[in-house]
């Protein structure tokens, strides 16, 4: 199985960002990430095999970090991926730690996270065939109270993602 962990917005977060993005989404030229698969990847994991899912399950229950909100406010191409993305222009440390501890525990667990440094984005759009600057788009503020562990699959119809059980965050609603 393919898995990875996410920050998985709620259904009106999900409206306010496509609201927030759809212009530049039409503009970039190319492939719009549909609405229900809009996320922002914390640690990916890659392939995993099945009967290492409850070592999984059971590294994930003990991570223990705080909520936080994040404001989504800046639309970036990132020109080398040709990817539209949109992001938070200032990340709190509550969110950067989260990413930290999964991935120190992934690898304490002898799992294979990505390495690749941290950049909290939600992709917008892949194989953009048109790229601008960055800009500010109309703020989306995603009240982070849990994170996910999350299946891709690919099917002839594109990435199908699946939540297969999300943990709470601390102080979840006082962020
Ligand atoms: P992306 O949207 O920038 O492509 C599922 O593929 C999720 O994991 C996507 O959000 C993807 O980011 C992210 N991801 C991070 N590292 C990845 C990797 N090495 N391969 C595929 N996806 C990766």
């Amino acid at each position: 199985m393919r898995l990875f962990f996410a920050l998985w917005p709620n259904d009106a977060e999900r409206t306010a960002l496509v609201n927030a993005t759809r212009a530049a989404v039409e503009a970039c030229g190319g492939r719009a990430v549909p609405r229900e698969n809009l996320h922002l990847t914390l640690a990916f994991l890659g392939s995993l095999p099945q009967e290492r899912l409850p070592a999984l399950l059971a590294m994930a229950a003990v991570v223990r970090s705080t909520a936080f909100a994040l404001v989504i406010d800046r639309i970036e191409h990132f020109r080398r991926s040709r990817v539209l993305a949109a992001t938070p222009s200032r990340l709190p440390a509550a969110a950067s730690a989260l990413a930290a501890v999964l991935r120190e525990r992934l690898l304490v667990g002898g799992f294979t996270p990505d390495l690749k440094p941290f950049r909290a984005h939600l992709t917008l759009s892949r194989e953009i065939t048109r790229a601008r600057e960055s800009a500010a788009m109309d703020p989306v503020r995603l009240e982070c109270a849990e994170f996910a562990l999350v299946e891709s699959r690919t099917e002839s119809s594109g990435a199908i993602y699946s939540v297969l059980r999300s943990w709470s965050l601390y102080g979840a609603g006082s962020a």
